[in-house]
Protein backbone atom coordinates (compact mmCIF):
# COMPACT_ATOMS: atom_id res chain seq x y z
CA UNK A 1 0.00 0.00 0.00
CA UNK A 2 1.70 3.25 -1.37
CA UNK A 3 -0.47 5.35 1.74
CA UNK A 4 2.76 4.76 4.12
CA UNK A 5 5.10 6.06 1.16
CA UNK A 6 7.83 7.99 3.21
CA UNK A 7 10.66 10.49 1.33
CA UNK A 8 13.60 11.79 3.63
CA UNK A 9 16.09 14.70 2.42
CA UNK A 10 18.88 16.41 4.54
CA UNK A 11 16.15 18.23 6.69
CA UNK A 12 12.89 17.01 5.77
CA UNK A 13 10.87 14.02 5.46
CA UNK A 14 7.94 14.04 2.84
CA UNK A 15 5.05 11.55 4.43
CA UNK A 16 0.95 11.72 3.57
CA UNK A 17 -0.88 13.64 5.28
CA UNK A 18 -2.58 12.34 8.46
CA UNK A 19 -5.48 13.36 10.81
CA UNK A 20 -3.15 15.41 12.98
CA UNK A 21 -2.01 17.72 10.49
CA UNK A 22 -5.28 19.52 10.09
CA UNK A 23 -4.68 22.19 12.01
CA UNK A 24 -1.60 23.50 10.04
CA UNK A 25 -2.87 22.24 6.69
CA UNK A 26 -5.99 25.08 7.78
CA UNK A 27 -3.25 27.41 8.89
CA UNK A 28 -1.68 27.10 5.32
CA UNK A 29 -3.95 27.29 3.57
CA UNK A 30 -5.91 30.10 5.03
CA UNK A 31 -2.84 32.27 4.90
CA UNK A 32 -3.71 34.80 2.71
CA UNK A 33 0.25 35.33 1.80
CA UNK A 34 0.81 31.54 0.84
CA UNK A 35 -2.73 31.71 -1.20
CA UNK A 36 -1.86 35.02 -3.19
CA UNK A 37 -1.08 33.42 -6.65
CA UNK A 38 -2.87 30.21 -6.10
CA UNK A 39 -6.01 28.15 -8.18
CA UNK A 40 -8.25 29.21 -5.60
CA UNK A 41 -8.76 32.12 -2.60
CA UNK A 42 -7.69 31.30 1.18
CA UNK A 43 -9.53 28.49 2.75
CA UNK A 44 -11.86 29.90 5.37
CA UNK A 45 -13.77 26.56 6.23
CA UNK A 46 -11.93 24.83 9.03
CA UNK A 47 -13.76 21.47 8.08
CA UNK A 48 -12.02 21.64 4.80
CA UNK A 49 -8.21 20.26 5.93
CA UNK A 50 -9.63 16.76 7.69
CA UNK A 51 -11.77 16.36 4.36
CA UNK A 52 -8.73 17.32 2.32
CA UNK A 53 -6.61 14.80 4.36
CA UNK A 54 -9.49 12.00 4.04
CA UNK A 55 -9.59 12.68 0.19
CA UNK A 56 -5.59 12.78 0.00
CA UNK A 57 -5.37 9.52 1.51
CA UNK A 58 -8.12 7.63 -0.77
CA UNK A 59 -6.18 9.36 -3.79
CA UNK A 60 -2.61 7.72 -2.86
CA UNK A 61 -4.23 4.61 -2.29
CA UNK A 62 -6.40 4.73 -5.79
CA UNK A 63 -2.72 6.11 -6.94
CA UNK A 64 -4.74 9.09 -8.70
CA UNK A 65 -2.46 11.66 -7.32
CA UNK A 66 0.20 12.01 -4.49
CA UNK A 67 0.13 14.80 -2.31
CA UNK A 68 2.74 14.82 0.82
CA UNK A 69 3.32 16.69 3.81
CA UNK A 70 6.46 18.17 4.26
CA UNK A 71 7.39 17.50 7.69
CA UNK A 72 11.16 19.53 8.85
CA UNK A 73 12.52 16.85 10.92
CA UNK A 74 14.16 19.20 13.32
CA UNK A 75 10.51 20.23 14.87
CA UNK A 76 8.35 17.25 13.36
CA UNK A 77 5.94 19.91 12.18
CA UNK A 78 4.35 19.77 8.97
CA UNK A 79 5.28 23.19 7.28
CA UNK A 80 4.09 22.77 3.73
CA UNK A 81 2.79 20.05 1.34
CA UNK A 82 3.89 18.95 -2.20
CA UNK A 83 1.81 17.50 -4.91
CA UNK A 84 1.96 15.10 -7.92
CA UNK A 85 -1.04 15.61 -9.46
CA UNK A 86 -2.97 15.71 -12.93
CA UNK A 87 -1.36 12.51 -14.04
CA UNK A 88 -1.64 10.89 -17.58
CA UNK A 89 -0.56 7.69 -17.43
CA UNK A 90 -0.24 7.01 -21.59
CA UNK A 91 1.85 9.84 -21.81
CA UNK A 92 3.71 9.89 -18.65
CA UNK A 93 3.62 13.21 -17.78
CA UNK A 94 2.39 14.47 -14.39
CA UNK A 95 1.82 18.49 -12.62
CA UNK A 96 3.30 19.42 -9.60
CA UNK A 97 1.94 21.82 -6.86
CA UNK A 98 3.18 22.87 -3.64
CA UNK A 99 3.14 25.41 -0.38
CA UNK A 100 5.30 26.33 2.36
CA UNK A 101 4.61 28.73 5.37
CA UNK A 102 5.77 31.71 5.09
CA UNK A 103 7.82 31.52 8.46
CA UNK A 104 10.00 29.25 6.20
CA UNK A 105 9.99 31.10 3.37
CA UNK A 106 13.76 31.43 1.31
CA UNK A 107 15.70 28.43 3.46
CA UNK A 108 15.20 26.57 0.55
CA UNK A 109 13.04 24.05 1.73
CA UNK A 110 10.88 23.64 -1.56
CA UNK A 111 13.49 23.24 -3.42
CA UNK A 112 14.99 20.09 -1.07
CA UNK A 113 10.80 18.74 -0.93
CA UNK A 114 10.46 19.24 -4.41
CA UNK A 115 13.65 17.42 -5.55
CA UNK A 116 12.55 14.08 -3.37
CA UNK A 117 9.26 14.43 -5.19
CA UNK A 118 11.03 14.66 -8.20
CA UNK A 119 13.04 12.01 -7.90
CA UNK A 120 9.86 10.12 -6.76
CA UNK A 121 8.18 11.04 -9.97
CA UNK A 122 11.06 10.23 -12.76
CA UNK A 123 12.10 7.17 -10.94
CA UNK A 124 9.42 5.27 -9.27
CA UNK A 125 6.51 6.64 -10.95
CA UNK A 126 8.51 5.98 -14.39
CA UNK A 127 7.32 9.47 -15.87
CA UNK A 128 8.97 11.16 -18.38
CA UNK A 129 7.72 14.96 -18.20
CA UNK A 130 7.14 17.37 -15.13
CA UNK A 131 4.55 20.16 -15.55
CA UNK A 132 4.16 23.07 -13.35
CA UNK A 133 1.36 26.06 -13.90
CA UNK A 134 2.26 28.96 -11.99
CA UNK A 135 1.02 33.09 -11.62
CA UNK A 136 3.75 34.99 -14.18
CA UNK A 137 3.65 37.30 -10.71
CA UNK A 138 4.94 34.57 -8.61
CA UNK A 139 8.76 35.28 -9.10
CA UNK A 140 9.86 32.80 -6.00
CA UNK A 141 8.13 30.05 -7.26
CA UNK A 142 9.18 30.63 -10.46
CA UNK A 143 13.04 30.97 -9.25
CA UNK A 144 11.93 27.59 -6.99
CA UNK A 145 11.10 26.29 -10.69
CA UNK A 146 14.55 27.28 -12.46
CA UNK A 147 16.80 26.28 -9.64
CA UNK A 148 15.66 22.67 -10.04
CA UNK A 149 15.73 22.52 -13.95
CA UNK A 150 12.14 23.78 -15.47
CA UNK A 151 11.98 25.64 -18.85
CA UNK A 152 9.75 28.06 -19.49
CA UNK A 153 7.74 26.88 -22.12
CA UNK A 154 4.77 28.96 -22.63
CA UNK A 155 2.50 31.52 -21.71
CA UNK A 156 -1.64 31.50 -21.48
CA UNK A 157 -3.81 34.83 -20.90
CA UNK A 158 -6.58 34.45 -18.40
CA UNK A 159 -6.59 31.36 -17.60
CA UNK A 160 -7.69 31.22 -14.04
CA UNK A 161 -10.70 33.34 -12.90
CA UNK A 162 -9.37 33.29 -8.65
CA UNK A 163 -11.80 34.90 -5.92
CA UNK A 164 -13.10 37.26 -9.00
CA UNK A 165 -9.47 38.24 -9.99
CA UNK A 166 -8.00 37.05 -13.84
CA UNK A 167 -5.08 35.71 -13.69
CA UNK A 168 -2.39 34.60 -16.28
CA UNK A 169 -0.42 31.36 -16.40
CA UNK A 170 3.01 31.12 -16.96
CA UNK A 171 4.13 27.10 -18.05
CA UNK A 172 7.20 25.26 -16.93
CA UNK A 173 8.58 22.01 -18.05
CA UNK A 174 11.13 19.18 -17.03
CA UNK A 175 11.79 16.42 -18.92
CA UNK A 176 13.27 13.28 -17.21
CA UNK A 177 16.54 13.37 -19.86
CA UNK A 178 17.68 16.87 -18.61
CA UNK A 179 16.52 16.16 -14.81
CA UNK A 180 18.67 12.59 -15.02
CA UNK A 181 21.28 14.67 -16.56
CA UNK A 182 21.86 16.90 -13.45
CA UNK A 183 22.09 14.16 -11.32
CA UNK A 184 25.26 13.10 -10.43
C1 LIG B 1 7.18 29.48 -3.83
C2 LIG B 1 7.65 28.87 -2.49
C3 LIG B 1 7.19 27.45 -2.42
C4 LIG B 1 9.18 28.95 -2.41
O1 LIG B 1 9.62 28.28 -1.23
P1 LIG B 1 11.16 28.40 -0.72
O2 LIG B 1 11.44 27.29 0.22
O3 LIG B 1 11.38 29.78 -0.24
O4 LIG B 1 11.89 28.17 -2.12
P2 LIG B 1 13.32 27.55 -2.36
O5 LIG B 1 13.46 26.19 -1.83
O6 LIG B 1 13.54 27.73 -3.81
O7 LIG B 1 14.24 28.52 -1.50
C5 LIG B 1 15.21 29.21 -2.11
C6 LIG B 1 15.57 30.45 -1.32
O8 LIG B 1 16.11 30.04 -0.08
C7 LIG B 1 17.47 30.51 0.03
N1 LIG B 1 18.22 29.49 0.78
C8 LIG B 1 18.60 29.62 2.06
N2 LIG B 1 19.20 28.51 2.47
C9 LIG B 1 19.20 27.64 1.43
C10 LIG B 1 19.67 26.32 1.25
N3 LIG B 1 20.27 25.63 2.23
N4 LIG B 1 19.49 25.71 0.04
C11 LIG B 1 18.89 26.38 -0.97
N5 LIG B 1 18.41 27.65 -0.85
C12 LIG B 1 18.57 28.26 0.35
C13 LIG B 1 17.91 30.72 -1.39
O9 LIG B 1 18.96 31.66 -1.47
C14 LIG B 1 16.64 31.23 -2.02
O10 LIG B 1 16.44 32.60 -1.71
P3 LIG B 1 16.12 33.65 -2.88
O11 LIG B 1 14.81 33.21 -3.50
O12 LIG B 1 16.01 34.93 -2.14
O13 LIG B 1 17.25 33.55 -3.85
C15 LIG B 1 7.06 29.64 -1.30
O14 LIG B 1 7.39 30.99 -1.46
C16 LIG B 1 5.55 29.50 -1.17
O15 LIG B 1 5.05 28.55 -0.58
N6 LIG B 1 4.79 30.47 -1.71
C17 LIG B 1 3.34 30.46 -1.58
C18 LIG B 1 2.68 29.30 -2.26
C19 LIG B 1 2.93 29.30 -3.73
O16 LIG B 1 2.97 30.34 -4.36
N7 LIG B 1 3.05 28.10 -4.27
C20 LIG B 1 3.26 27.91 -5.68
C21 LIG B 1 1.97 27.96 -6.37
S1 LIG B 1 2.20 27.25 -7.98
Amino acid sequence: MTYFKTLSTARLTLRPPRPGDKDALHALHSDPRVMRYFSEPPWTDPARAAHQIDEDACAFDREEYFRFAIVLDETQQMIGNCTLHALHRQNRRAEIGYALQPAQWGKGYMGEALGALLAYAFRERDLNRLEADIDPRNTESASCLERLGFVSEGYMRERWIVGGEVCDSALYGLLRRDWDAKQN
